[in-house]
């Protein structure tokens, strides 16, 4: 065997150990990054989870408010005090139930059953305590054209 041939293969053979050593390097780095990874991630995901169940409470609302007309005129005193829980025209929401399509009269009766107490419910009456009779009767007139 030649010189030559002897240094060749010493060298061959020393390229082959600093590539494995270059590998294991960096093997030992990806444990690194996955730590990071972990880390991270479930807050990623956290923020994920909270973002579409938003999206499914609008897309809830979206789809009560589909065929709805929103174009009709509604009072500031009805936006102000019922459209929170029954909705921009009285369609609804999680909270509170359809009001539109019923007449003056059964919204007046409702109302008066909830100011009274002969139907129980604190959110209604303590809304009602706060507001006239004059008011009351302008907004079941007002819900009465809801459609
Ligand atoms: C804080 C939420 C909330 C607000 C604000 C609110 N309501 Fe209600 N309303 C309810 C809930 C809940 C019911 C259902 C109560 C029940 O099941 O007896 C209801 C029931 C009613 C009903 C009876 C519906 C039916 O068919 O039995 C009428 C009418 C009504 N509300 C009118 C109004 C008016 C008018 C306003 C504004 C002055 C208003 N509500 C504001 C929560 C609310």
């Amino acid at each position: 065997m030649s010189i030559g041939k002897i240094i060749g293969l010493v060298l061959g053979g020393l390229v082959v150990v600093l590539m494995v050593y270059v590998m294991s390097q960096g093997g030992s780095k990806t444990p690194v990054t996955s730590k990071f990874e972990e880390q991270v991630k479930p807050k990623v995901q956290e923020v994920k989870v909270e973002e579409k169940s938003e999206e499914e409470v609008v897309l809830d609302d979206l789809k009560k408010q589909a065929g709805v007309n929103l174009d009709q005129k509604v009072s500031q005193l009805y936006t102000l005090r019922c459209s929170s829980c029954h909705g921009k025209v009285g369609e609804g929401t999680k909270v509170g139930p359809s009001i539109s399509g019923k007449s003056q009269d059964y919204i007046l009766s409702k109302l008066d059953d909830y100011k009274n107490d002969r139907v129980v419910n604190s959110l209604m009456k303590g809304l009602l305590n706060n507001i006239s009779d004059e008011e009351v009767k302008s907004l079941a007139e007002e819900i009465s054209k809801f459609n």
